[in-house]
């Protein structure tokens, strides 16, 4: 996670920032921190990524890498108000032990639009990520990509539209109207017992969520979400992010997942 100690709305590269609307910064670093706090509590550990000057969106650290199995696949940003950021991971991951840190050829941002499940790795794209970007992650992770073609511009990323709740059973929840109907009838035959979400929970960015298997951290007003989590087994937490959602993210944006330990880290 970064903390958003920089964090502004000064451009609009998504229908969600309006520089116009002023950003309460000491709010936005408290619900921020609630955040990781939550995380904590729960057990997990929390990296910190050291905020930058001038890259007021570099709180939304999802968009930075995807690490798979300790390798780390950077990102390259399409809009050039944030291309300084994927060297920021890069460096961080290159201090930290990671040793098999790749520098992508094509626009990928992340884990905006990568997400892990155990037999696939969904890409999505058509606003930001290209399906080159699904290509060049294939050919490093050696992981089948299963490319997701995005058509709602409110929707631009992966993550704002669809949310793995259980990485190992393969179990998700998404958004039907933020895909293409084809891409909607794969996301139908590889995922058939999905949780779908209506309208109203996708435009709170209720899919903007983070999963561990059991709790599931989402924005609160997705209230809709809230049963049926339950009902599979799952417990909903409700964050207040509303600051952060002036720049169009939430609980996932603000969250990059290590997964597995670096190459020759003890432990
Ligand atoms: N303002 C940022 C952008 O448009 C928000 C990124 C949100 N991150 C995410 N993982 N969807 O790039």
């Amino acid at each position: 996670m970064c903390p958003p100690t920089h964090f502004r709305v000064t451009y609009s590269i998504n229908p969600w920032m309006d520089p116009a609307k002023p950003v309460d910064l000491p709010l936005a670093l408290a619900q921020w921190e609630d955040l990781r706090d939550r995380y904590r509590a729960l057990g997990h550990t929390v990296e910190l990524l050291e905020p930058r000057a001038g890259l007021p969106d570099m709180v939304f650290a999802a968009n930075g890498a995807t690490v798979v199995d300790g390798r780390v696949l950077g990102a390259r940003f399409l809009y050039p108000e944030r291309t300084a950021e994927a060297e920021a991971h890069r460096a961080w991951f290159r201090a930290h032990g990671y040793t098999d840190v790749h520098e992508p050829e094509h626009v990928n941002e992340g884990e905006g639009d990568f997400a892990v499940t155990a037999s696939y790795l969904l890409a999505g794209r058509g606003f930001r990520s290209t399906s080159l970007a699904g290509d060049e992650a294939q050919e490093f992770f050696g992981r089948p990509v299963i490319g997701l073609d995005l058509v709602d511009p409110r929707y631009y990323h992966l993550d704002t539209a669809l949310c793995v709740l259980d990485e190992a059973a393969d179990e998700i929840m998404y958004y039907p109207g933020a895909f293409s109907p084809g891409s909607r009838r794969v996301l139908e035959r590889l995922f058939p017992d999905a949780l779908i979400a209506g309208e109203a929970d996708a435009a709170a960015l209720g899919l903007n969520a983070v999963s561990d298997g059991r709790h599931v951290l989402l924005p609160q007003t997705a209230v809709g979400l809230f049963t049926p989590l339950r009902k599979r087994g799952f417990e909903p937490i409700g964050m207040d992010l509303g600051e952060l959602l002036k720049g169009g993210g939430s609980v996932k944006c603000c969250t990059q997942e290590l997964r597995g330990t670096p190459p020759g880290a003890a432990g």
